[in-house]
């Protein structure tokens, strides 16, 4: 069995990741680890301007301090009338991070004068891929949507209660674990780097 580290100590990613490299797990004999098994290891920094920057530290990080492959993402909501925003501050967009109801609270107070059409809105994710010989790879995923007035929806995390999903009525907390796997920015921009990882493991 071959391992790969996922830059995180989130439980959730991890098993996350399980799910949407699901066959290809199989297929190259991967185990999938988090930083949870290295707790010597300091977290890194985020101070990327870009979801891609934040993506690579964090994976060339992680390769360079375990000695294996690494995988980590940064990922955020864009919305078209701010111009990117909140982006890389999504997660502390009210000031502390991780309060996902006053993050989407705020972003909703300051769009209340934006009219329905214009509130395009995308979640975004970068992966990125790091090799220990310092090789990195990143592929980007979008879930595209528009924004809602209010929020609806229980499932899910951060701005999934106000991102009505194109082609959907229902906001992404209105969609089940696999149903959003299946569209997730998360989802495409890790199965885009299946890709890479099989070009990677197969003359290993
Ligand atoms: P990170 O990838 O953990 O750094 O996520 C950054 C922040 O972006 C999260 O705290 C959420 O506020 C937001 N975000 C990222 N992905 C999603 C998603 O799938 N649904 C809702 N919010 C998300």
């Amino acid at each position: 069995m071959r391992q790969i580290v996922l830059a995180t100590r989130n439980g959730y990613k991890i098993s996350e990741l399980r799910t949407i490299l699901g066959d290809l797990i199989g297929e190259l004999d991967l185990e999938i680890v988090g930083m949870g098994e290295f707790p010597d290891i300091p977290d890194v920094v985020e101070t990327g301007v870009t979801f891609a920057e934040n993506a690579t530290l964090k994976a060339v990080a992680a390769a360079q301090a375990t000695g294996l492959p690494a995988l980590a993402d940064d990922s955020g909501l864009s919305v078209d009338v701010l111009g990117g925003a909140p982006g890389v501050f999504s997660a502390r967009w009210a000031g502390t991070r991780g309060q996902d109801r006053a993050n989407l609270e705020l972003l909703l107070g300051q769009l209340c004068d934006v009219p329905d059409e214009q509130r395009a809105a995308a979640f975004v994710c970068a992966a990125a891929l790091a090799l220990p010989d310092g090789t990195v790879v990143v592929r980007e995923g979008r879930m595209p949507g528009m924004l809602a007035r209010e929020p609806r929806g229980d499932n899910g995390f951060g701005y999934d209660p106000i991102l009505v999903v194109d082609g959907d009525s229902r906001t992404s907390a209105e969609l089940s674990f696999e149903e959003k796997n299946a569209i997730s920015h998360r989802g495409k921009a890790f199965r885009a780097l299946a890709a890479d990882l099989r070009e990677v493991f197969a003359d290993r």
